[in-house]
């Protein structure tokens, strides 16, 4: 293969980050996301297949993308997950493998996860009360995802975190429980602003609140932002010397939150997004086909980051044409 220089842009960013779908179905209905559950559509191009992810990421890999999280939808639904996640792990360049998960059947498959090469998992947690946790996510999962929590640790993964995305009225009263989650375990929490798509308008107004409540909450309980090391995506993560775990925040909707994007997007039909709110997205599927396609794939993943802007335009209300992030995998 060639060797050619990192992917950058016209901002001076590098991107040797990939998050890739590999299926917009999920077997959960969080409010916030897919409300009704996952609804199928009629006549839509299937997801892609193992080869063609395969040839994918090994034109990434070539391009200097090191870095990958497997996510969806739930990307654990899909039954060759394991032979996707173990294809990847392979493949020359890619050191670290990801994945994002509800933790559905955590407990009983985080030892094949390991196995297929996967080191670091973050696990959606909207709550840390199982009722509430139902009424966010439809499903009383949360005692099973806990125990998932210890079998990452038994395991072996190297990194464990968890996503809460924040909600006012719902889940913005647990801080101090988060605080307490963390105390005893080498895991990072991360907070995320709720953010507004096509589908979640009035939830969005009903439930939206900014990160900076949370910053002021944890100053004040003596945690200090830790020093951003170079390369890391844009979490604040926070940290509090009687605590082994460490508190994050991911706010889209702060100044500066583009600055630091590290990472490009492929859906899990083969569509190039060079933003999580960027309008579309570029088809990649052609290029998929054969083995031989390989520079041409890398040639037009090149051309295409010419198109990717600054910042996205969530502050004037524009969530691009994304539905929810069931699509594309937040
Ligand atoms: N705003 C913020 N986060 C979201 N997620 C899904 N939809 C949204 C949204 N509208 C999160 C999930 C999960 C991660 C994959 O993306 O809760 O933690
Ligand atoms: Fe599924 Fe994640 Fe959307 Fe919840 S937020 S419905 S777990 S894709």
């Amino acid at each position: 293969m060639r060797n050619k220089p990192a992917i950058t842009d016209h901002f001076g960013r590098r991107f040797p980050y990939l998050r890739l779908s590999v299926t917009d179905i999920c077997n959960f209905s969080c409010t916030y996301c897919l409300p009704d559950g996952y609804k199928k559509v009629k006549g839509a191009s299937p997801f892609m297949h193992t080869d063609e992810i395969i040839r994918l990421v090994k034109a990434f890999a070539a391009l200097g993308t090191w870095k990958m999280r497997l996510t969806g939808g739930e990307p654990t639904v899909r039954k060759d997950f394991l032979d996707i996640a173990s294809g990847i792990n392979a493949i020359d360049g890619i050191e670290k493998l990801a994945f994002t998960t509800n933790g559905y059947r955590l407990p009983e498959r985080a030892q094949s996860y390991y196995d297929a090469g996967l080191r670091a998992i973050n696990i959606s947690i909207d709550s840390l009360r199982p009722a509430k946790f139902e009424e966010i996510t439809g499903h009383d999962y949360l005692a099973k995802i806990m125990d998932g929590i210890q079998a990452c640790y038994d395991v072996g993964f190297e990194s464990v975190k968890t996503n809460t995305v924040l909600l006012k009225g719902l889940n913005d009263d647990e801080l101090d429980d988060f605080i307490d989650f963390v105390a005893d375990k080498p895991i990072s929490v991360r907070f995320i602003e709720l953010m507004q798509t096509r589908d979640n308008q009035d939830y969005f107004k009903a439930h939206h609140l900014s990160g900076g409540a949370v910053t002021e909450k944890l100053l004040a309980r003596g945690w200090r932002l830790k020093p951003r090391i170079d390369g890391a995506g844009p979490a604040h993560e926070f940290e509090h010397e009687q605590s082994r775990g460490t508190i994050g925040l991911i706010a889209p909707y702060s100044k500066d939150f583009c600055k630091s994007c590290n990472r490009l997007r492929v859906s899990a039909k083969g569509a190039l997004h060079l933003c999580l709110f960027g309008e579309g997205g570029y088809d990649l599927r052609d290029l998929l086909q054969n083995d031989d396609q390989c520079e041409e794939l890398q040639d037009k993943i090149m051309g295409l980051m010419n198109f990717k802007k600054s910042t996205h335009f969530l502050h004037d209300g524009n969530s691009g044409a994304r539905e929810h992030l069931a699509s594309i995998g937040g």
